[in-house]
C-alpha cells in the first residue's frame, strides 16, 4: 500500500481508530450492521445460518440486451451492409474526442495492428505488464518487437511505473499500461517519464470505456490505443475492438494491416497503393457487432455509473475490515469504472486469517468469493522459447504480481441493482471477519 496517498491515510486512521477504541467490540456500526451482533452469530462454515440468504438470480447477467439491439440486429439480418462500422467509428471518436479510430474484430487484431503502425526496427523493447490477458503482447512477436515484463502493484492490479524505471535500457522504445477493470493507471506521471526519456505511450484501455484521469478519457493519453468490446466488456458488441489513433500516419498503417479495401485511407497517402491486397490479414468488424454496439453506447455513462455506486455502497463498508482492501488507486481525479468483478485483497497478517480460511468462510456464508489467480504472462512456455522470437523476451521475478495472485478475493460485480444482496454481502463479511481468529484454512 502506498502510504502515501491520500485515500490509504484516511482509511488507516479509521481502522487505528477501530483497533485503538475496540469500536468493533463495542457494536460500532459498521454499514448498517454491527460486529458485536456478528460476533454473537455462529458461522455457516461451523454450521450456523447463512449470511446471504438472497438469490443471486440475474444479478450478474452480461451483456444485457433489450428491444432496440433485437431490432437493430435483425435489421441488418435482412440487409447486410458494413455501414454500422464506419457509423461506429463516428461515434466512438465523438465520444473520446480523437480524429481517428478503426473498428476491429477484437481488441487483439487491434492490438496487432497498433504494434505494426508503431513501424519499429526488430530488437525493440516495449515495457508491458505480466499481469495482463496475452493479447496485449503475444502479437509484438509478428513484428520483431520484445516484450520486457513490467511489476504491477498489487493494490492497483496496475503498471507500476518505478519497477518500469529500473527496466530501461537503449531498446525500450514504448510502454504499453494496462487500465485493469477500468481503474486508471497513472498516465500523467508515466507520459512524464515516456516524454523525458522519448518514449511512445500507448495504451491497452481494453477494460476501461469511459474511465477518466483528470477529467480526460483513457484510450486518449497515449500516442495509439486500444478497446475490446468482448461480451464481457463495459462496452459489450460480443466480439469486436476498436483502435485509436492521434495521427493519419498510425491509422493509415493499422488500417492498411487488416483491411485490404483500406477504408478511409488517403488514396494521395502512401499507404494507398496496398489497395486490394492490404498487408496480409482480415481483421473487419462483423457488422452485427457494430449494431449492437451502437446501441450500448448510448447507454455507457450511466451504466459504469450505477455499477461504480453499487461497489461504492458494498467496498465504504467492507474496507473498514481490518487487513481487507479494494483494488484502488486512492485517486480523487478519476472516475473508474467496473466489470466483471470487484477485486478486494486481504492481508493475511493485519487480517489475522490466511486468505483461503477466509474466502472458505465467506463461501460458506453463500458469498460468491474467490481466491483470484490471473495467469502471469512472463510465466508461460512461449516466452522461452526462442522459436517465436526475434529477440528472446528476458523472464524477470515480478513480485507484486506474484503477491496480487496470493493476496486477491474477486467479488462479483453486479450489473443491475442488488441492495438486499450488497447488505447481506456486508453481513456476511462482518460475520466472518467477527470470527476471522478461530478460523482454519
Ligand atoms: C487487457 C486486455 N487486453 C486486450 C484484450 C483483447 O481483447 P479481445 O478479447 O477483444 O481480443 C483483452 C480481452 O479480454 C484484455 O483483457
Amino acid at each position: 500500500m502506498d502510504r502515501n496517498n491520500t485515500q490509504d491515510r484516511e482509511w488507516g486512521t479509521r481502522r487505528d481508530f477501530i483497533k485503538t477504541t475496540g469500536a468493533i467490540t463495542a457494536g460500532l456500526a459498521l454499514g448498517g450492521h454491527t460486529m458485536a451482533r456478528a460476533a454473537a452469530e455462529t458461522l455457516a462454515v461451523n454450521g450456523g445460518p447463512k449470511a446471504v440468504t438472497a438469490p443471486h438470480t440475474d444479478g450478474t447477467t452480461w451483456p444485457r440486451y433489450g428491444k432496440e439491439e433485437e431490432e437493430a440486429v435483425l435489421k441488418m439480418l435482412h440487409a447486410p451492409n458494413y455501414d454500422p462500422l464506419r457509423e461506429l467509428e463516428d461515434d466512438w471518436k465523438a465520444y473520446l474526442g480523437v480524429p481517428y479510430a478503426m473498428a476491429h474484430c477484437n481488441g487483439t487484431s487491434a492490438l496487432a495492428s497498433m504494434f505494426c503502425a508503431l513501424n519499429l526496427p526488430p530488437g525493440s523493447e516495449i515495457l508491458v505488464p505480466s499481469y495482463t490477458f496475452f493479447a496485449t503482447i503475444m502479437p509484438m512477436r509478428f513484428f520483431g518487437l520484445v516484450p520486457v515484463f513490467v511489476d504491477i502493484n498489487p493494490r492497483t492490479l496496475n503498471f507500476d511505473l518505478e519497477d518500469a524505471k529500473k527496466r530501461l535500457t537503449p531498446n525500450t522504445k514504448a510502454v504499453l499500461p494496462v487500465h485493469w477493470i477500468g481503474l486508471p493507471a497513472d498516465m500523467d506521471a508515466i507520459c512524464e517519464w515516456a516524454q523525458e526519456k522519448g518514449l511512445i505511450v500507448l495504451e491497452d484501455a481494453a477494460h476501461a470505456h469511459g474511465a477518466k484521469l483528470k477529467d480526460r478519457y483513457m484510450g486518449t493519453w497515449g500516442r495509439m490505443s486500444i478497446f475490446s468490446y468482448q461480451m464481457s466488456k463495459p462496452l459489450p458488441m460480443i466480439e469486436g475492438g476498436m483502435g485509436v489513433y492521434q495521427s493519419k500516419e498510425d491509422y493509415e498503417r493499422a488500417t492498411a494491416l487488416g483491411n485490404y479495401d483500406l477504408p478511409g485511407v488517403d488514396p494521395d497517402g502512401p499507404y494507398w497503393k496496398y489497395k486490394g491486397s492490404g498487408l496480409g490479414l482480415k481483421f473487419r468488424m462483423h457488422p452485427f457487432s457494430a449494431a449492437l454496439g451502437r446501441c450500448q453506447l448510448k447507454g455507457l455513462e450511466e451504466r459504469n455509473d450505477a455499477g461504480a455506486k453499487q461497489v461504492r455502497r458494498l467496498n465504504d463498508a467492507l474496507t473498514q475490515l481490518p487487513g481487507l482492501y479494494e483494488q484502488t488507486s486512492g485517486r480523487k481525479d478519476m472516475r473508474r469504472l467496473y466489470y466483471a468483478w470487484n477485486m478486494l485483497s486481504v492481508d493475511e497478517k493485519e487480517a489475522g486469517a490466511s486468505r483461503a480460511a477466509l474466502v472458505k468462510a465467506l463461501a460458506a456464508e453463500g458469498v460468491n468469493a474467490s481466491a483470484h489467480y490471473y495467469t502471469l504472462q512472463h510465466e508461460l512456455a512461449v516466452y522461452r522459447e526462442p522459436e517465436w522470437w526475434h529477440h528472446l523476451p528476458v523472464i524477470p521475478e515480478l513480485p507484486g504480481s506474484t503477491a496480487a495472485n496470493s493476496t486477491g478475493i474477486a467479488l462479483p460485480y453486479f450489473t443491475r441493482e442488488m441492495p438486499e444482496l450488497v447488505d447481506q454481502y456486508i453481513t456476511a463479511f462482518e460475520k466472518v471477519w467477527a470470527h476471522r481468529k478461530e478460523l482454519t484454512a
